[in-house]
């Protein structure tokens, strides 16, 4: 896939290795190495890996790249022939959510929803979600003082959110749907057993039932929320296909809460390790507007994202051919001392650029969610801080939920007091 010649460097070839002991617990010390001895990484998958600051800010923000699969010369196929030709038969037809999609059907899409998540409107539904925050740690710290973080607060509040901005009714079984949920979101990574694609095909077809059934329930009950605002626009015929607002349903409900679940429990799991910058929470609250990028930054809920070559690419030392993937490493970016200097790898609530971090992507795809994360971010962990300022892991070994871009927590043992 390269045209120029990997240089000598000396070392033996590095290679990011998710299978390592101890990977889930500090993927950094391998982005470290990587970054540092082969920063444009050929993978033996056969996408490439960016791991510095700069590249990934370019990348992402370069408007000659593309998102759209079908530009994608084939990564090496499975050893598995039935598992291909069910993927191939899944991908007839395409994808057809905004991140999936170049202009000019990205900038169609993503203007239709896009209003109801400016930092004006998204501010207006801080009382809710303080309310919701309360009811949480109120419900938790009644069970006692041992609780999963995880189950009680960090995966409810944004699920509850979400669920309520697209007006999705309550009823069906949070479990279930968070299990299915899990299991799509797990197809992100890039290295899958046959288990997890096979589980990953039975969720997306549950899951796809499931939006489909709300859809037909909101068409009948239509209220002032963004359900019925895309069946709407759907209804309009041009601006929205089926198939996209099925899509754009399930995008905006995943996205809505797969990726908070992990700022909420690896914000608060790095505070409670580093226990001078959680006190600062406690007692400063000029650190209020800002700490959230920090945590972002410093242990990011979306470990990469990625663009495709449509023409002979150079960057590094590398020209890259068209039909490539360039893997952005967004937790590598974030911990680059090339940008953050000597004191990269250490959580700095103060530290005044941490809004430059990569955790929400770059350019136009950059995430459309930002500011309902950064509020729901900003009311847990405060809220929790300041209600239980002694609060302490329960745990020097929390459980990791094993993805490799949407890292996080499955548990959480805390102690609230
Ligand atoms: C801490 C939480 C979150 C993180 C770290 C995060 C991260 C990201 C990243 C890395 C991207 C891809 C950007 C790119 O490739 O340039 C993205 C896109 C997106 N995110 Fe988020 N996200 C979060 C929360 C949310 C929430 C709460 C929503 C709300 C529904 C959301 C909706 C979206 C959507 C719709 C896109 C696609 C945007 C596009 O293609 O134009 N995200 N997010």
């Amino acid at each position: 896939m390269t045209t120029s010649e990997t240089p000598d460097t000396g070392y033996l070839p590095v290679m990011l290795n998710p299978f390592e002991p101890g990977y889930f617990d500090d993927p950094y010390s391998q982005y470290r190495l990587v970054r540092e001895r082969d920063p444009v990484h050929l993978s033996p998958i056969g996408a490439f890996g960016l791991f510095r600051y700069e590249d990934v800010h370019r990348v992402l923000r370069d408007p000659s790249l593309s998102v759209e699969e079908r530009h994608m010369t084939p990564l090496a196929a499975t050893a598995d022939p039935d598992i291909e030709a069910m993927l191939v038969e899944r991908r007839e037809g395409g994808t057809h959510t905004m991140l999936n999609l170049d202009p000019p059907d990205h900038h169609r899409l993503r203007r239709l929803v896009s209003k109801v998540f400016t930092p004006h409107t998204i501010e207006d539904l801080r009382p809710r979600v303080q309310q919701l925050v309360d009811e949480h740690l109120d419900a938790a710290s009644a069970t006692g003082s041992d609780v999963d973080l995880i189950a009680a607060l960090a995966f409810p509040l944004p699920f509850i959110v979400i669920s309520e901005m697209l007006g999705i009714p309550e009823g069906r079984d949070r479990s279930q749907l968070r299990e299915w949920s899990g299991a799509v979101v797990k197809t992100f990574d890039p290295i899958l057993t046959r288990e997890e694609i096979l589980a990953s095909f039975d969720a997306i077809d549950n899951i796809n039932a499931y939006i489909n059934e709300v859809i037909a329930w909101k068409r009948e009950h239509p209220s002032d929320d963004l359900l019925s605002a895309l069946i709407a626009a759907e209804d309009d015929g041009d601006r929205l296909r089926e198939v996209e607002l099925i899509e754009q349903v399930l995008l905006l409900y995943v996205a809505g809460h797969e990726t908070t679940v992990n700022l909420i429990g690896n914000g608060t799991l790095a505070l409670l390790r580093n226990r001078d910058q959680l006190e600062l929470i406690a007692t400063d609250t000029a650190v209020d507007a800002t700490f959230v990028d920090e945590l972002l930054r410093y242990d990011s809920p979306v470990q990469m994202s990625r663009r495709i070559t449509l023409a002979p690419y150079e960057i590094g030392d590398k020209t890259i051919e068209p039909g490539s993937i360039l893997m952005t490493c967004l937790g590598s970016a974030n911990r680059d001392a090339g940008k953050w200097g000597p004191t990269a790898d250490a959580l700095d609530l103060r530290r005044t650029d941490a809004r430059d971090h990569m955790s929400f992507g770059g350019g136009f795809h950059s995430c459309l969610g930002a500011h309902l994360a950064r509020l729901e971010g900003q009311v847990a962990i405060t809220t929790l801080v300041r209600r239980h300022p002694g609060v302490a892991l329960a745990t020097d070994t929390p459980v990791w939920n094993g993805r490799i871009v949407l890292r996080g927590l499955a548990e959480l043992p805390v102690t609230l007091s």
